[in-house]
């Protein structure tokens, strides 16, 4: 039998994408625990644990967690079946691509969206936030925190003030997919309604575990629909009493939970919440490391796509590619330096930049040394693509 202390998962080239990512030997075991029943004494104490700590990594102390199988996407999904009734106004503040998947599924339900689009690397500007919110009511805001595909860093803070203040009757949904665990988000303080997430980025767990945050508010929106919810598997009239029951010890069933899972997520929130780095520390090897990988890409002479530095997302750099270079040349020498990063993603510049992830594990775990690593190839790639 090996044990957790033993256990090393087999040689790999260093994933930095933006998500999935790296993700510790301590997390990975956890996965290989026993499968065990879904409504045993011992898994319903891991889920109950794994509910409480995931508000204490969004500082909230009553909003709703919903941990369901499935990734990012099926909190999208959440939002539009639970939260949007058919013909209901909703407002998508788009700052790349994840901004148009939102509205797309958003109009999948039946929702009427507006969108408020950034230019290329900036986020909406509060001005024209708040004259979208004077011109019509809208049932909900979206945003994206950190959009995956520009590297753009929204101020969720400023967003939320400005909406609470134009228009205070609006539900506030934050896409953070790609920034809970490694940007600060202070979900009561800000008055935040929804923070949906997955587990594979800055949660450093694998893939495969819808996480959605909801306020007390934005449940009783849910409860007093006027007609039915239109998702079955998404639907928060089923999932409800069964976030409640694990959180209570009770047992009960709607459809199986991913169990594995769901012990390697409470793994990495043990390390998240009650280990060091606090959380506090780890928005800062955050902000470092990125600052760090971003100045080397600059003495390289790459640009990146966000316009502004406090406007640049810390888990993740997007970079153009040196003139005259294209993906061909650069990502094959990152993999020949041993690592995995990912090409561009944004329809009409796909072709142009390139993305590194650096989030959880990676920056948090300074013995790893995986953002020398990333310099280091980042440098030796792009002299080798331009000799
Ligand atoms: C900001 C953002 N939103 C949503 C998603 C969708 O998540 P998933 O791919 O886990 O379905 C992603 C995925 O990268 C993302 O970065």
């Amino acid at each position: 039998m090996t044990t957790s202390d033993e256990f090393k998962q087999a040689p790999h080239k260093l994933l930095v994408i933006p998500g999935p990512v790296e993700v510790s030997d301590e997390v990975l075991f956890a996965n290989a625990h026993p499968t065990v029943s879904h409504t045993s004494a011992d898994f319903i104490k891991v889920f109950g644990d794994s509910i409480r700590m995931t508000r204490e990594v969004l500082f909230t102390k009553d909003a709703q967690p919903f941990l369901i199988s499935g990734s990012g996407t099926l909190g999208w999904d959440q939002v539009a079946a639970n939260l949007v009734e058919p013909g209901e106004e909703a407002l998508v503040l788009n700052s790349g691509y994840f901004g148009d998947s939102f509205a797309d599924c958003l109009q999948t339900y039946g929702a009427k969206v507006d969108q408020v689009r950034a230019d290329l690397g900036a986020s909406v500007s509060q001005s024209e936030i708040e004259k979208a919110l004077k011109a019509k009511k809208y049932k909900i805001v979206t945003f994206t925190h950190v959009d995956t595909s520009t590297g753009v860093l929204s101020d969720a803070k400023t967003i939320a003030e400005t909406v609470k203040r134009v228009s205070p009757d609006s539900l506030l949904v934050v896409d953070a997919v790609c920034s809970v665990g490694s940007e600060e988000i202070r979900f009561d303080d800000w008055g935040l309604d929804v923070v949906l997430t997955a587990s594979q980025k800055g949660l450093s767990t694998p893939p495969g575990l819808s996480i959605v945050v909801v306020s007390q508010r934005a449940i009783k929106a849910f409860e007093s629909r006027s007609v039915p919810v239109t998702s079955y598997y998404g639907g928060w009239n089923r999932w409800l009493p069964i976030m409640r029951n694990y959180e209570n010890g009770s047992p009960s069933y709607f459809a199986t939970p991913p169990v594995n899972l769901v012990h390697s997520y409470h793994a990495s929130l043990l390390q998240i919440t009650k280990a060091a780095p606090s959380l506090e520390e780890r928005f800062k090897l955050h902000r470092e490391a990125s600052q760090r990988i971003k100045a080397a890409a600059t003495e390289l002479g790459l640009k990146q796509i966000p316009l502004d530095p406090a406007y640049a997302a810390n888990g993740m750099t997007t970079l153009y590619f040196p003139e005259g270079l294209g993906a061909a040349d650069i990502l094959p020498r990152f993999a020949q330096h041993g690592l995995v990063i990912a090409g561009g993603l944004l329809a009409g510049i796909k072709e142009k930049y390139f993305r590194i992830g650096h989030m959880g594990v990676t920056v948090v775990d300074s013995r790893r040394n995986d953002v020398d690593e990333i310099i280091e190839a980042l440098r030796k790639s792009i002299n080798e693509a331009k000799s």
